[in-house]
């Protein structure tokens, strides 16, 4: 008799329904997934993928930390706020921010305005495993760094909440939490549309 093979229905790869307005920009903890993440759902949309880190190691001539020890935090901070402003001026990108860049009011004002942004919130115990692989970040060199991570995101998550999406950057596949982005994505732009369309019907000619 022949052996009938169940049929595995495979889930559909979402895809973008509308047209990007603006470019991505990733937003979370260190640690979070926004580099993997964000180079996943860049090659995802075939729109290039940049890391505001490296662009401002670049910028400046200096690694992140040599910025920190040298010139301090805030120093890096107003290069980070530049970088970012120059990289969200040009064509559409998805851009991978460090943790701190939402933190500050004025990046904040140009990430909102000039891109969709979304925050990957994820556990702590991840984001200790997973910022325990590369000693590059100098906030955590300052002490524990479950005990920096637990503060930072006291401080920072009622904050990064603001972002306009937010997805869970869980242990899973990085693949599903692109799936899930677009998933977001697509109600986003859908409303974003309606919204348009309801200013437009507004104006004066049209009533
Ligand atoms: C920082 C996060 C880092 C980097 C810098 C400061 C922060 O980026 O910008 O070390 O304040 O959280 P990642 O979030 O990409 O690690």
């Amino acid at each position: 008799m022949k052996r009938l093979r169940k049929k595995t229905r495979k889930k559909p790869i979402p895809r973008l329904r509308y047209p990007l307005t603006k470019s991505l920009a990733l937003v979370g903890l260190m640690g979070a997934g926004k580099t993997t993440v964000g180079m996943r759902l860049a090659r995802r949309l075939g729109i290039p993928f940049v890391d505001s880190d490296a662009e401002i190691e670049v910028a400046a001539g200096h690694t992140i930390s040599e910025i920190f020890e040298k010139f301090g935090e805030q120093n890096f901070r107003d290069g980070e706020r530049k970088v970012i402003d120059r990289l969200i001026s040009g064509p559409n990108i998805v851009l991978g921010t460090g943790g701190g860049a939402f933190m500050d009011e004025n990046t904040r004002k140009t990430l909102k305005a000039k891109a969709i942004t979304i925050w990957l919130r994820a556990d702590i115990e991840l984001l200790v495993e997973r910022t325990s692989r590369r000693n590059t970040r100098p906030l955590l060199k300052k002490g524990n760094p479950r005990q920096i991570l637990r503060d930072l995101a006291a401080k920072r998550y009622p904050v990064y909440a603001e972002a306009d999406i937010c997805v869970e950057s869980g242990a899973g596949a990085h693949e599903e939490v692109v799936n899930t982005i677009i998933h977001r994505l697509n109600h986003y732009l859908a409303e974003e549309r309606n919204r348009n369309k309801g200013d437009n019907n507004d104006q004066p000619g049209n009533r």
